[in-house]
C-alpha cells in the first residue's frame, strides 16, 4: 500500500483552502491552518465527521514564528511532505502594509522555514494571482520586492507604493497586492533551484477570479474585478476546485518534471487582457 502523506494547507477555512482539504484529504493526512480559529476547528470537525484524517490544526497568524515552528514539526522530517498554500489578503479585506505582509512576508518565511524538512519528493503549491501578471514594476522597485525578509522592508515598500502615486488607500491597497503577487511568482522560481537540489519541486497558481469569500467580495467591491471576470474568454466564474484540482495536479507525480514556473487558472483572463493591450 502506497504510504499516505503529509499535507500542509494554509488558508484552510477559505474558500480555496477548503476545496484542497476535500480533495487533498481524499488520499493523505492533513494539517490544517488558518488565522480564523473559528472556521478552522469547524471545517476540522466537519472533515473528521466525514472520514478524513486531519492530523492537527494550528491556529494563528502565518506570520507568527512559533506557529510556523510548530506546523512543521506537525510534518515531521524524513518523509516528503505536501505544503498548499492558499492564505492570503485581497485589496478589499486590508490595507496596504497587510496585505504585504501577509501574501509576501509571511510566503517566503512559510518557505524558508520549510526548508529544513524538505526531503525527495517534497513539493510546494504556492497560491499567486492573475495580478501579479500584470506589468512588471520599476527595476528599484523589483529588486526590494525579491528580498522581502530585508532590515526595513515594509517601511521602503510602503514609501515606494506611495511614491507611484496611488490615489488614496483603496489604490495602495491594490497595488501593494499586485506587486506581492508579482514578487511571490518570482520567489517561487527563485527557490526552485535550491530546492530541486534536494529533491524537492515548487510551484505557483495564480487563479482569475474565483468565487470563494474573497472572489465575491472582491466582486462586488471592486470594479476592475468585475470587468476582469466579465471579459473572462472562459465564460464563466471561476470555482475553488478549478484551483483544487490543478493543486492536486502540480502537486501529483505526474508533475514530477515542473517546478520553478507559474501555472495561470484564469479562464484565459489574463490572455485577454494581453491581447487586448491592458
Ligand atoms: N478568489 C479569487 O478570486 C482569487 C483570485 C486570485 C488569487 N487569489 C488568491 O488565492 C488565495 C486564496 O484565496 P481565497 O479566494 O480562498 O480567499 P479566502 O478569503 O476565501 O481564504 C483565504 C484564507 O486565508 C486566511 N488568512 C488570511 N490572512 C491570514 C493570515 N495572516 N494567517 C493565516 N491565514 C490567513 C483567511 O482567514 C482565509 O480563511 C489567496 O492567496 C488569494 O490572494 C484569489
Amino acid at each position: 500500500m502506497q504510504s499516505r502523506r503529509r499535507v500542509l494547507i494554509t488558508g484552510s477555512a477559505g474558500g480555496m483552502g477548503q476545496a484542497c482539504a476535500r480533495l487533498f484529504g481524499a488520499t493523505q493526512d492533513l494539517v490544517l491552518t488558518d488565522v480564523d480559529a473559528t472556521r478552522l476547528e469547524a471545517l476540522a470537525g466537519d472533515l473528521r465527521e466525514e472520514g478524513y484524517t486531519v492530523l492537527a490544526t494550528h491556529a494563528g497568524d502565518l506570520g507568527d514564528e512559533a506557529l510556523l515552528a510548530d506546523m512543521m514539526g506537525a510534518l515531521g522530517t524524513g518523509s516528503p511532505v505536501t505544503l498548499i498554500h492558499t492564505a492570503g489578503l485581497s485589496p478589499a479585506q486590508a490595507d496596504a502594509r497587510t496585505i504585504m505582509t501577509v501574501n509576501l512576508v509571511a510566503t517566503e518565511r512559510l518557505l524558508r522555514g520549510m526548508e529544513p524538512i524538505l526531503s525527495l519528493g517534497s513539493v510546494a503549491i504556492v497560491v499567486a494571482s492573475m495580478a501579479g501578471h500584470m506589468a512588471a514594476p520599476p527595476r528599484d522597485i523589483s529588486a526590494l520586492l525579491d528580498d522581502p525578509l530585508a532590515a526595513g522592508f515594509l517601511d521602503r515598500t510602503m514609501a515606494a507604493i506611495d511614491d507611484m502615486g496611488t490615489g488614496g488607500a483603496a489604490g495602495a491597497a491594490g497595488l501593494s497586492y499586485t506587486l506581492s503577487k508579482w514578487a511571490v511568482i518570482r520567489l517561487v522560481e527563485r527557490h526552485s533551484v535550491a530546492w530541486a537540489r534536494r529533491g524537492a519541486r515548487i510551484v505557483s497558481i495564480s487563479p482569475g477570479v474565483i468565487l470563494t469569500p474573497m472572489g465575491r467580495r472582491e466582486l462586488a467591491e471592486t470594479p476592475g474585478t468585475r470587468q476582469f471576470a466579465e471579459a473572462t474568454p472562459a465564460g464563466r466564474p471561476g470555482r475553488a476546485t478549478d484551483i483544487a484540482m490543478a493543486a492536486r495536479f502540480l502537486a501529483s507525480d505526474e508533475a514530477s518534471f515542473i517546478t520553478g514556473c507559474d501555472l495561470r487558472v484564469d479562464g484565459g483572463g489574463v490572455a485577454f487582457m494581453r491581447q487586448r493591450g491592458g
